[in-house]
């Protein structure tokens, strides 16, 4: 079968720089060899254009930050993502902050009944204007794909909701906000925090998690943010959250969803070279990426 990768160069969704970077870091890490070495054919599509703010623009306070550039962009990308899938092609997407989802979500989300979405993070991404301690976009995607938030972020692509609350399963969490906590509690959203991946170990944290989507869902879209993974393994991030989840235990995540055989579509998101150690993290994603596509199973 066929991986299509999408690169998208976005920083416009925080507020430091050198997370645009990201892509090229985890294509110099070697994701497309990798991914061949296991039989698969690859599209590499290269990077999607990203307007970059005016310096007029960025001087005026807008309590979204670089809001048309991020709207944009996600058109852009939920496009891309869309014709991939029409193709019959697996949709990889590179990050980038972690606003593509939106994009992703909007390109994927069309072509499934009941998509299931796994996120992998250190955050929830629940934020909505109201609610968002930052301004920044990538605090809010999930949100979005479930409809609330700013009207531009959730019509991309002409339709809202993306994706259901209960089709969500967040992992990883341990950094969220009171509105977040909120509307997880209001939505009955499934979270996994560290509290139970600590308690019941990430191996009964999958086999919850499957045995719960796999029935109920069409497709299963998982969003790898590398801040889900402990600072100390994965340092290149641009909000990390001391107290994450391991290489072994990541690791070992997805060779479960791998082995479910569940995973539609999949992006890896936050890599930031600028903060890396020699490019430690956009490795550490590409390692990721081999489990996911099934490196123990050959
Ligand atoms: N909750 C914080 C905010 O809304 C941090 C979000 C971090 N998100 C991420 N994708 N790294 O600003
Ligand atoms: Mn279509
Ligand atoms: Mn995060
Ligand atoms: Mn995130």
């Amino acid at each position: 079968s066929t991986i299509s990768i999408i690169g998208v160069p976005m920083d416009l969704g925080q507020s430091r720089r050198g997370v645009d970077m990201g892509p090229s870091a985890m294509r110099y890490a070697g994701a497309v060899q990798r991914l061949e070495a296991l039989g698969y054919t690859l599209h590499d599509y290269g990077d999607i254009g990203i307007t970059r703010p005016d310096k007029q623009a960025a001087r005026q306070s807008y309590q979204l930050k670089n809001l048309p550039q991020v709207v944009e962009a996600n058109e852009k990308l939920a496009t891309m993502v869309d014709q991939t899938i029409e193709k019959g092609h697996f949709p990889l997407v590179f990050g980038g902050d972690h606003s593509i989802a939106i994009g992703s979500l909007a390109g994927i989300a069309k072509h499934y009944e009941q998509l299931g979405v796994i996120w992998y993070d250190a955050h929830g991404d629940l934020n909505t204007t109201e609610t968002s301690p930052s301004g920044n976009i990538h605090g809010m995607p999930l949100a979005v794909s479930l409809g609330f938030g700013h009207e531009e972020l959730t019509s991309i692509a002409g339709y809202s909701p993306k994706v259901k609350p209960e089709n969500i399963v967040i992992i990883g969490a341990r950094s969220l906000d009171p509105g977040e906590r909120e509307l997880i509690r209001e939505k009955g959203i499934h979270v996994y925090t560290m509290h139970e991946v600590d308690r019941i170990g990430m191996s009964n944290v999958i086999e919850k998690a499957v045995a719960y989507l796999s029935p109920r869902t069409d497709g299963v879209h998982v969003s790898v943010d590398l801040d889900g993974l402990d600072p100390s393994e994965a340092p290149g991030v641009g909000t990390p959250v001391i107290g994450g989840m391991t290489y072994r235990e990541s690791h070992l995540a997805m060779e479960m969803l791998a082995e479910a055989g569940i995973i539609t579509s999949a992006e890896f998101v936050e890599v930031n070279p600028i903060l890396d150690e020699k490019n430690k993290t956009a490795a550490l994603a590409v390692g990721l990426m081999g489990s996911l596509f099934g490196e123990k199973l050959k």
